[in-house]
């Protein structure tokens, strides 16, 4: 029975930031009434799920019948906050859902109906959905970017890019690094827009196509990965890891961000869905130990892979090529 009504979470809470609940409580609490003169959202509708996310600890009730955010939704669920998480959220019911509620078949066949991996209905899923995640990684970005204290020229190769959020976070740590982003043409202009934004668009070369087809040159100093090994899949991945090597100077480091699972599979559950979200949306896509990627580096000529804690639910795996 615990489990019955786990699907009303996350869909609360994307009706709620779709109507900016968060948004115009942010301001002050506010009764239902006042909440929906404010949003222009139904009273019915509201009081039923602003009830919900009382329970669920993302609004408090307070006095004379008002609401009131929580910490938690203060930090992380209003939409002009840089913490903003939402973006993940709001792909729930539009993106997502649909696609699982054939996880029955896709099971029986071992294949999604659509692969995200596959630049057709990839360059679709991510045009938007990279801007929305870029407050996930930003906080563990700038971790990295403090880690590995770049100074005077240092060249990065920001490897799907998205967003762009790794390889801006280096460029901002220091004025000599520039930066090579590769994506699919077509998500490309969703990393030159937030590299503008942020007025780094002088220190960026933008190269177009798939990974294991695209020029990456040579020479780069950093190598980024960012959430792109678990929708590859094993085989492609250390495909992917060699390139990188071959593109990296001596004494370069690759980073890579992933939600990692334990060697025997039990855990975390985040990672452990993650890996069925993987099997819902891609031909090969899964979610991999420290001990798999970590030998996959050692296999394509990395040494020392480590660990690094970063801010959310995915920590970093660096290595080096010596
Ligand atoms: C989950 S997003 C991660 C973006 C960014 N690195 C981050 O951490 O936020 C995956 C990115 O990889 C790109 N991508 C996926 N498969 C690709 C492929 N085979 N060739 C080129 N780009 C690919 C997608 O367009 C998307 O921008």
């Amino acid at each position: 029975m615990k489990f019955t009504w786990s699907y009303v979470p996350p869909l609360v809470l994307e009706a709620a930031i779709r109507h900016r609940v968060f948004d115009v409580l942010d301001a002050g609490p506010k009764t239902v009434k006042e909440t929906a003169e404010a949003t222009g959202a139904s009273e019915r509708g509201l009081r039923i799920i602003m009830n919900v996310l009382v329970g669920l600890e993302f609004l408090a009730k307070v006095d004379a019948g008002r609401y009131a955010l929580t910490p938690e939704s203060a930090a992380f669920l209003v939409s002009t906050k840089p913490g903003f998480q939402g973006g993940i959220l709001t792909h729930a019911s539009r993106q997502l859902i649909p696609k699982w509620l054939k996880l029955t078949e896709i099971v029986g066949t071992g294949k999604p109906e659509a692969a995200v991996n596959q630049q057709g209905a990839g360059v679709e899923f991510f045009q938007q959905f990279v801007t929305d995640i870029f407050p996930m990684s930003y906080p563990s970005a700038k971790v990295l970017a403090e880690h590995l204290q770049l100074k005077g020229d240092a060249k990065v190769l920001d490897l799907a890019a998205g967003s762009g959020v790794w390889g801006i976070a280096l460029a901002q740590s220091s004025p000599g690094v520039t930066v090579t982003a590769v994506d699919w043409a077509d998500v490309l202009p969703a990393t030159q827009a937030t590299v503008r934004k942020f007025g780094l668009t002088d220190r960026y070369t933008f190269v177009g196509g798939d990974l294991l087809e695209a020029d990456f040159g040579h020479g780069h100093n950093v190598a980024l990965l960012g959430h792109i090994l678990h929708s590859e899949g094993e085989a492609r991945s250390r495909k992917l890891l060699k390139k990188t090597f071959d593109a990296l100077a001596p004494g370069a480091t690759i980073a890579i961000g992933e939600f990692l699972v334990e060697d025997d599979r039990s855990g975390p559950l985040g990672s452990l869905f993650f890996a069925a979200n993987m099997l819902v949306n891609t031909d090969e896509g899964d979610t991999f130990s420290f001990a798999e990627i970590s030998a996959w580096l050692k296999q394509a000529g990395f040494v020392d892979a480590r660990l690094l804690d970063a801010p959310g639910p995915a920590p970093l795996v660096l290595a080096t090529k010596s």
